[in-house]
């Protein structure tokens, strides 16, 4: 894990959004997987920017993003696809049949998550993959288990999920369900990057970096990858001790 400290969220995003848009100009149909969440809304301003600027395309991109809640229609306002069409694709030049998320809506969940997986495999696996965190220290909805989890599956989320993210939803209740792509899944992109901002991550944070890697602690198996990047603003690193 090499760690990053920076003052504020604004320069992470600045700062990750150059690793995507350089992987996008090294390699223009690379695949990445995505995240939702307001921790990359500063770096998906950031990717838009530089795409205006010129000289990148994102026409040969692949994405896979992390997970979707189920039993939301897809263009909900609530549900991922549409945050991530609000809040990156519709900036780019990226086409709708290479975006991808799982159907949170699909009637037989397993077999969604299965073959959402094997597209991933077929697309040759992620190259970069972009990560948030939970209070709970959860990556994608994979929450606090007893072992780590491995595809794709469905997840009852835990109160301490629905309470951080029961604020968007303010006609309908928050689904208590979501699809996720699993633990194995996620750490084998070839390189994660996981960002925290926040004094409200600063607990998760210090578990996943100084703890032991368990999965109690979901974000601490990124310990063991060989390229993990974490980006943490001074509040997320506030109760870093070494
Ligand atoms: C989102 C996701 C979640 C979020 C996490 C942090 O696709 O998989 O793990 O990254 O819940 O959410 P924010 O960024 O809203 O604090």
């Amino acid at each position: 894990m090499k760690i990053n400290i920076f003052k504020t969220a604004e320069e992470i995003g600045a700062a990750v959004a150059e690793i995507f848009t350089d992987t996008v100009k090294a390699n223009p149909s690379c695949v990445l997987g995505l995240a939702t969440g307001a921790t990359p809304v500063p770096t998906y301003k950031n990717i838009i920017k530089t795409f205006n600027e010129g000289g990148i395309s994102f026409k040969d991109v692949k994405t896979y993003n992390l997970d979707e809640y189920c039993n939301l229609p897809k263009n909900d306002k609530n549900s991922y696809y549409t945050f991530m069409h609000e809040q990156l694709f519709n900036g780019l030049d990226i086409l709708e049949e290479n975006v991808h998320f799982l159907d949170g809506n699909a009637a037989d969940p397993e077999a969604e998550c299965k073959a959402y997986d094997a597209e991933i495999n077929a697309a040759g696996g992620i190259d970069v993959q972009l990560l948030g965190i939970g209070n709970n220290a959860h990556i994608g909805f994979n929450e606090p288990a007893d072992t780590f989890t491995e595809g794709s599956f469905k997840v009852k989320l835990t109160e301490s999920t629905i309470n951080a993210n029961k604020i968007y939803f303010d006609e309908n209740p928050m689904p208590e369900y979501a699809l996720t792509m699993g633990i194995k899944q996620i750490v084998s992109a070839k390189k994660v990057i996981l960002i925290a901002t926040g004094e409200k991550k600063a607990e998760a944070v210090r578990n996943m970096i100084e703890g032991p890697v368990t999965a109690q602690v979901p974000a601490s198996v990124l310990q063991e990858h060989d390229d993990a990047l974490i980006f943490l603003d001074e509040a997320a690193a506030s109760l870093l001790t070494k």
